[in-house]
């Protein structure tokens, strides 16, 4: 697969087959996206991947668990620009879209949302987690780990959906796999296994700001 197709077929997937990812796969995977880049060669990335009976005790966890208080970190973003929320009611708009769940079927949407629990039922999820003196720079060292995992998996044929959303019950998490909360932050889990290709929720069009708002070219 070249790297275009596996940027272009990468997509956040939220529903998967009933199929196990191989041990070894995985391994090979993180293997590869050890060589990411960054600010210093600081590899400031951590990351505990969970399947089978322990994913599982850790969701009947979260489930009966209510979202932590403080929260770990202010994920709400640029809140105050009109335009990237824009951008995210247009996302929502779409992925809901996609299932038939209309804006006033609130209850249909809550329990969408709470399916990022069970993380939208993969057979893998990666918790990822790095040491809480790590500044900004650092924060984007492990996105662009974590898009190299994205993308290595799609080399496998394997899918994922990056999971902020984990974020509410990331002390539990951390106490679960054995991660200190004193040193540690928890940033985002990682849903991973097979896509279902009939699922609608995997097939909406993905909106993107043109390139022209985005890039500039300069002295070409
Ligand atoms: C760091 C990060 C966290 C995310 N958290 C969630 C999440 O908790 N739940 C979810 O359904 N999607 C989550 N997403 C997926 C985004 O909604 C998605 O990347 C965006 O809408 C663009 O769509 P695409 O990934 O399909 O191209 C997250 C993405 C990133 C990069």
């Amino acid at each position: 697969m070249s790297v275009s197709d596996a940027v272009a077929s990468r997509r956040s997937v939220r529903a998967f087959l009933d199929k196990s990812v191989a041990l070894d796969v995985l391994t090979r995977v993180m293997d590869k996206a050890r060589f990411a880049p960054s600010g210093c060669n600081f590899q400031p990335w951590e990351a505990s991947i969970l399947t089978g009976e322990p994913l599982k005790a850790l969701q009947a966890k979260m489930m009966a668990s209510a979202p932590q208080d403080p929260p770990e970190y202010d994920w709400s973003g640029p809140n105050i620009s009109p335009a990237h929320k824009a951008r995210l009611f247009a996302v929502s708009e779409d992925m809901y879209g996609a299932m038939g769940i209309t804006r006033e079927n609130k209850d249909a949407r809550r329990a969408f949302v709470a399916d990022n629990i069970v993380s939208f039922h993969a057979p893998a999820v990666l918790l990822c987690y790095f040491p809480r003196f790590m500044g900004p720079p650092q924060w984007s060292d492990v996105g662009m780990w974590l898009q190299t995992i994205m993308l290595l998996l799609r080399e496998e044929g394997l899918d994922s959906c990056p999971q902020e959303y984990l974020w509410q019950h990331a002390r539990l998490i951390k106490d679960f796999i054995g991660v200190s909360d004193e040193t540690h932050i928890f940033f985002c889990g990682m849903a991973i296994g097979y896509r279902d290709a009939q699922a609608p929720i995997n097939a909406f069009p993905r909106e993107r700001v043109p390139l022209d708002e985005q890039v500039r070219f300069i002295g070409f």
